[in-house]
């Protein structure tokens, strides 16, 4: 009898850790993704052309943190900047082959595919950034939107970079006269190129990461730029005025290559929208507060002669481009231009 016990309690206790082992599901503990190899994991290529200190720049690195640690580790971000591994005319090429998979470009970029979207770049279209992105949830923005899908370009977010100031070399600009024939530098549009013609001004395209370049070269007189891309790439060491005429926006779409964005699993996709919605408010906050410290910054320094437009400057400004806008009409219509929050009257 003692020996039927005796084996009866052994093979009890051979058995208890098997029971532990297989009531213990391996979900019950967080895989660590880490471990896996880059093609076990899901590597997302960001490129950019900005510097780390931006509001792009920032938000890129924030966006990888946040889905490194939400996803274990499976998502890895991996984030290039100031144009080092593609340059401003290049990234858009290397996103449609695939050899990256997001990319978050200048608007005034994308007119080359959707034209109609330089509505963006119409000097005073929006008063405010809560304009812009008021703007961008209307139908008509949305329609702006849409039409990028067609290119294969999928528009996940919209993140600020802030509004354009003007800096140049020869002469204080007080009024829009003062910019004639100064050659400016700009980004590829055709509106930011008639914006500068319509005034006697003579402007050039240049990449972003080449404008240092040539303003030192002298083969630009000036630019137009936020303040935080102005101080990051030190242009207003080269530069002698910088008038405050906050004309123009400059902000991005970040976009997915449409193919890779549609391949991705449905948990996946939700992990991202949901993470660019919140870096998206945050990114928002961010560029309000950069550009305050960094006009300090440049108020303080004495480096740079400033000037500010009034709002009555600034309605005598938007005034005078009004020609831009009909040119813009009678090439993409009326609908995205009343659509502008501008033009609606509170009811
Ligand atoms: C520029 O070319 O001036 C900007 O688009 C750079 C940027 O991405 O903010």
């Amino acid at each position: 009898m003692k020996r039927v016990l005796g084996i009866f309690i052994l093979c009890f206790l051979f058995t208890i850790p098997w029971i532990l082992l297989v009531s213990i599901q391996p979900e019950d503990y967080p895989y660590d993704y880490e471990q896996l190899s880059e093609n076990e994991r899901l590597v997302i290529r960001f490129s950019h052309v900005v510097g780390e200190d931006t509001p792009k720049g920032m938000a890129a690195r924030k966006f990888a943190e946040l889905v490194k640690e939400r996803s274990n580790g499976y998502i890895e971000v991996q984030v290039f900047s100031n144009g080092n591994l593609y340059k401003d005319g290049e990234e858009m090429n290397a996103l449609s082959r695939g050899d990256i998979q997001l990319i978050a470009p200048a608007i005034s970029k994308l007119t080359e595919y959707v034209p109609e979207i330089s509505i963006f770049d119409l000097p005073y279209a929006f008063h405010s950034l809560d304009e812009v992105h008021e703007f961008v949830e209307t139908k008509a923005g949305q329609t702006l939107v849409e039409r990028l899908k067609a290119h294969n370009l999928y528009a996940i977010s919209l993140w600020d970079s802030g509004f354009k100031q003007m800096s140049n070399r020869i002469r204080p600009i007080h009024h829009y006269d003062d910019i004639k024939r100064l050659t400016m530098r700009i980004m590829p549009s055709d509106i930011l190129e008639k914006q500068f013609s319509s005034l006697g001004a003579f402007p050039k395209k240049y990449d972003f990461n080449a404008v240092y370049n040539e303003l030192q070269k002298g083969s630009v007189d000036g630019q137009e730029n936020t303040l935080t891309n102005i101080t990051s790439k030190n242009i207003y060491s080269l530069q002698d005025y910088l008038t405050i005429s906050n004309h123009g926006y400059l902000g991005y779409f970040v976009l997915f290559n449409l193919d890779f964005w549609n391949s991705l699993d449905e948990d996946v996709k939700q992990l991202l929208t949901e993470t660019f919605q919140e870096v998206q408010e945050w990114e928002w906050k961010l560029t309000n507060q950069l550009n305050k410290e960094t006009l300090q910054k440049i108020e303080n320094c004495g480096c740079i002669e400033l000037h500010y437009l009034s709002q009555e400057d600034m309605l005598e400004w938007e005034k005078r481009f009004e020609p831009l806008y009909n040119y813009y009409k009678q090439n993409y219509g009326d609908e995205f231009i009343n659509a502008l929050p501008k033009y609606q009257t509170d009811t």
